[in-house]
């Protein structure tokens, strides 16, 4: 930075450089809690994990209620504990998402416990095997849809419902940079997250009259459970993914819980039907 030039963060450049990235820098790097969320109830669906966790967190420090949903029961209630020995208020939820019924009673559970939703983040959603359209199974493109689409439509079916006849609300759909760009050797993948988006566009229009806002995120790799599976452990792996990340470094839970909650906020009240990469600038061109 020149001489003359004053550093605009009050301790000096915190800002985390390519190779340097933990979650605690990112962290650091936005110490002050900004009341995004005061008093909101906030559901996070795959919140037992990775960004669905970050998110749950988020939520809570900014001073929501949050409905920590996921497959997992056990893990969204060691989330749900870690945000009360925190001070916040969370409770868990177990459901499959591709279950109709499932999905029903997760959002009745949040009326019955808060009386309301006012954000959801639809996050729930599992990778594949790589390989060519040839050799895919159709049960593995079936699961896929399932599990990264109709889980989507199913939550946005309840959550639009309550929050239209509410007249307020904000919905983020968790997409992908996969939902712009073909995910080479994962077309099962790639569309259930062009679909995602399509999925946010109509609810957007539908209901941004009705009061609620619905974006999606689209997030670029990411150092979650689902990312630490591919990678393996082997920095040479992870300097290969590394490479094709404009910023150089794989992607903070963190880093992509920001994102959602700000869009789920009163300050992105005029945002609506926008798909944000949050992915360093990895798709962009
Ligand atoms: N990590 C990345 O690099 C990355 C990049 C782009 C998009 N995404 C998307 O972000 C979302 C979260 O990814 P992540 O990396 O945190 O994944 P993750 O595998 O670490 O966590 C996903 C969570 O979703 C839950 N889940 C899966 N299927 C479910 C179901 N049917 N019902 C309820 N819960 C279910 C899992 O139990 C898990 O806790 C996914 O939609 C993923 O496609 C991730």
């Amino acid at each position: 930075m020149a001489d003359n030039i004053e550093d605009p963060t009050p301790t000096g450049n915190v800002w985390p450089m390519a190779g340097e990235q933990t979650d605690e820098l990112v962290r650091a790097a936005f110490p002050l809690r900004l009341g995004l969320a005061e008093g909101k109830v906030a559901l996070v669906t795959g919140a037992g994990r990775g960004i669905g966790e970050a998110t749950a967190r988020l939520f809570a420090v900014e001073g929501a209620a949050v409905v920590v949903c996921d497959i997992d029961g056990d893990a969204a209630q060691a989330v749900v504990r870690s945000i009360q020995e925190r001070g916040g208020e969370a409770f868990a939820v177990a459901a499959d998402l591709t279950k109709e019924d499932d999905v029903a009673a997760v959002i009745n559970s949040a009326i019955d416990n808060y009386g309301r939703l006012d954000c959801a983040v639809n996050n729930a959603g599992v990778s594949g095997r790589f390989g060519s359209f040839i050799d895919l199974p159709l049960h593995e493109w079936q699961h896929m849809i399932n599990a990264n689409l109709t889980s989507v439509f199913l939550c946005l079916k309840y959550e639009l419902g309550v929050m239209a006849a509410q007249g307020f609300g904000a919905i983020v759909n968790v997409s992908s940079g996969a939902g712009v760009v073909a995910a080479p050797g994962l077309p099962h993948y790639t569309a259930a997250k062009h679909g995602v988006l399509g999925l946010t566009k109509c609810a957007a229009q539908e209901f941004a009259a009705k009061g609620v806002r619905v974006n999606a995120i689209l997030p670029g790799t990411t150092r979650t459970p689902m990312i630490e599976g591919f990678i393996n452990g082997d920095p040479k792996i992870e300097k290969m993914v590394s490479r094709g990340i404009g910023r150089g470094y794989l992607g903070e839970p963190s880093e992509i819980a920001e994102s959602a909650v700000w869009l789920c906020s009163d300050r992105a009240s005029f945002v609506c039907g926008e798909s944000l990469l949050v992915d360093g600038a990895t798709v962009c061109r």
